[in-house]
């Protein structure tokens, strides 16, 4: 039995720069992980391959028992077309640093231009639960609000809002608060805490450490496009790490 995110011997280089170097991670259904490391440890580009940003170069990556990016056609590998790998990708909800939120739309249509651009839905379904996601994330009074009348930290609870309304299988976040100014921090964390708790599945890359140990199941710690050291997330502190690296990592960190 595969886990419910597989990546196995995942490879990306940048001309003959190896970033990402035999990643292998297995996520459960329901589990939040984080992944941690210093900076040009190869983070992001984990997260840019899962949702096909970059396309790897070894390794298979597999959601939900469906290898993303390949199908199996006549017996041979065949590389998925535009439009299918555009619906696996709708499958993987991803909030970036910065919100990239549209600017002429407002909150609510900003969370509902994707369900019933894509996904077809009913206009009225997919305005009642936009109202109760922005909820969620503690925002319905600014339902009608256009972004740049919103804090960085309010906005960025938006984007997610607007990523859980594709009804993602799997959500990715690439230090959602690192943009932040310092007090506007805890809200969103309070928002992703809030959803670990609702069983999807998430994988975070982070530099709050504190937070990674009380919101994750796991961690994986990277360096130099490889994984070190992975374990349960109480073991996150200088003392439990079990790797030298990791502890050097986090003592620097925390
Ligand atoms: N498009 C690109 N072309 C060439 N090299 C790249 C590209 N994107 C990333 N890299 C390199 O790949 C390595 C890993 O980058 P990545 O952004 O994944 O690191 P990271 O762990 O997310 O770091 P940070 O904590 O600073 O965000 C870095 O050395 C970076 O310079
Ligand atoms: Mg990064």
């Amino acid at each position: 039995m595969s886990a419910f995110l597989e990546l196995t011997g995942i490879t990306k280089k940048y001309g003959d720069t190896v970033v990402v170097d035999d990643v292998s991670i297995a996520i459960e259904k329901g589990e939040t992980v984080c992944l941690l490391g210093p900076s040009g440890a190869g983070k992001s580009t984990v997260l840019r391959c899962i949702n096909m940003l970059e396309r790897i170069d070894n390794g298979r990556i597999v959601l939900d028992g469906e290898e993303l990016g390949w199908r199996l056609h006549r017996g041979a590998m065949r590389e998925l077309s535009g439009r299918e790998e555009a619906r696996q990708r709708q499958e993987i909800g991803m909030v970036f640093q910065s919100f990239n939120l549209f600017a002429h739309l407002t909150v609510l249509e900003n969370v509902i231009e994707a369900p019933v651009g894509v996904l077809k839905r009913k206009k009225a379904e997919a305005i009642a639960e936009a109202h109760e996601l922005l909820q969620q994330v503690g925002l319905d009074h600014k339902a009608d609000a256009y972004p740049a009348q919103l804090s960085g930290g309010q906005q960025q609870r938006v984007a997610i809002a607007r990523a859980l309304a594709m009804h993602p299988k799997l959500m990715l976040f690439d230090e959602p608060t690192s943009a932040l100014d310092p007090e506007l921090v805890s809200d969103v964390l309070d928002a992703i805490k809030q959803l670990a708790t609702t069983g999807i599945t998430m994988v975070i890359v982070t530099h709050e450490i504190g937070f990674a140990r009380e919101v994750s199941d796991r961690f994986v710690f990277m360096e130099a496009g490889r994984v070190v050291e992975t374990g349960p997330s109480a073991r996150l502190s200088v003392e439990a790490a079990e790797n030298e690296r990791t502890r050097g990592f986090l003592s620097k960190v925390l």
